[in-house]
């Protein structure tokens, strides 16, 4: 009994979905009283009261309007399509907090509405942008969800332990330009999946877009296998600011076509205090890399400009059989550090093949085997 209740209390205090909205201070975000062993199903923000007393929730099938409500829910399923209504804000869109909170969206779209502000220019101008549209500031699983026309970055991962499965981000209608976008890509920014987060895993899931397919700021122990990236800018580390880890990171498996980048470190050139250690590439094929198979880059946000030395890089390795090939006036490999101090050790690059392109300079770094 006295578990029965704790877990009850949990459900209470720990679970919460919101729909993010510019007037987010009307929001109702206190504990309700939910937990009754039902299934409730929300077609349309009026069923919210009644179905989000249930354990599970039927959720889909309606427009978000801008207004706003939260919902604390320990587990959700999707029945229909979510469309986010337009609004010139800061986002983001839908945030879902807790500590084991179960996603399933079965297969059903989440749609960012991206076309409505999509003008070129990403978050660096323009219409304003929510962004991320997505935040999992969550532990447990979020599965089976296809998020289409994120207006920027598309899955902001900020929780811990959790478990990304069978996710698309389609934002495969960005490539093309806009009547706003002056011939460029109508999309920008919009990265897959951005983490800052501890023993993350995302898996088996596919990304579209133009920019980084995978970004990881911060965080330890994070797994990113089998998946499928495409348009973008590659797997990236980074960029790493001051003070933070990013430590035991395995990338492996992953399909990469056509993308700027293949697999990336960049950390920032000023930053300070900060540490990227342990970053195991395992058995990844990258085909059409079109500017850089590899690229190690402390020097960012310039490329293969002046490097700092206050991002500590180690223990790099290419393990397995990871192929990589590149366009004819690409770099295979670049590796730009700022000192033997700042990468220290040796980078074991012997699972690494690059095929194509020009060869690049290795500065400043140790490496051992390879063919590229
Ligand atoms: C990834 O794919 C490999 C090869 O098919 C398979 O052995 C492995 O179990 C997969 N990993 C996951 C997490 O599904």
């Amino acid at each position: 009994m006295v578990v029965r209740l704790h877990l009850i209390f949990s459900v209470v205090s720990l679970w919460q979905l919101a729909f993010a909205f510019p007037n987010n201070a009307t929001f109702s975000n206190g504990p309700r009283k939910i937990g009754k062993r039902c299934t409730g199903t929300i077609e349309s923000l009026a069923d919210i009261p009644d179905a989000e007393e249930c354990t599970t929730i039927n959720i889909g099938g309606f427009t978000v309007p801008a207004g706003g409500t939260s919902l604390p829910l320990p587990s959700i399923s999707m029945s229909g399509e979510l469309t986010f209504a337009f609004e010139a804000w800061a986002g983001p869109l839908m945030v879902i907090s807790g500590n084991d909170v179960t996603f399933n969206g079965n297969n059903h779209v989440l749609n960012g509405n991206g076309p409505s502000y999509w003008d070129g220019l990403g978050g660096n101008g323009g219409i304003q942008k929510p962004a991320p549209m997505i935040q999992l500031n969550m532990g447990g699983t979020f599965e089976n969800v296809k998020i289409q026309n994120s207006p920027t970055r598309a899955v902001a991962v900020s929780g811990t332990g959790l478990t990304l499965t069978s996710i698309t981000v389609d934002n495969s209608a960005g490539a093309a330009a806009n009547s706003a976008s002056g011939g460029k890509p109508a999309g920008a920014n919009t990265d897959g999946f951005d983490v800052a987060a501890n023993d993350v895993i995302i898996q088996d899931s596919t990304v579209i877009n133009q920019d980084d397919c995978l970004a990881i700021n911060r965080g330890t122990t994070i797994v990113f296998e089998n998946n499928s990236c495409s348009g973008g800018h590659g797997i990236s580390i980074g960029s790493i600011s001051s003070d933070v880890t990013v430590s035991d990171v395995t990338i492996s498996g992953n399909t990469v076509t056509n993308n700027v980048n293949g697999l990336r470190i960049k950390t920032d050139a000023t930053a300070t205090g900060s540490t990227v250690n342990g970053i195991t590439f395992t058995n990844n094929k990258l085909s059409g890399i079109t500017q850089f198979g590899v690229i190690i880059d402390q020097s960012y946000p310039s490329t293969l400009a002046t490097p700092g030395t206050g991002v500590i890089v180690e223990n790099v390795v290419f393990s397995g059989t990871n192929t990589i090939s590149v366009a004819s006036d690409a770099h295979r490999v670049e590796v730009n550090c700022g000192s033997t101090s700042s990468c220290p050790g040796t980078m074991d690059f012997s699972g690494l093949t690059v095929t194509g392109g020009l060869e690049g300079a290795i500065v400043h770094a140790t490496l051992s085997g390879g063919s590229f």
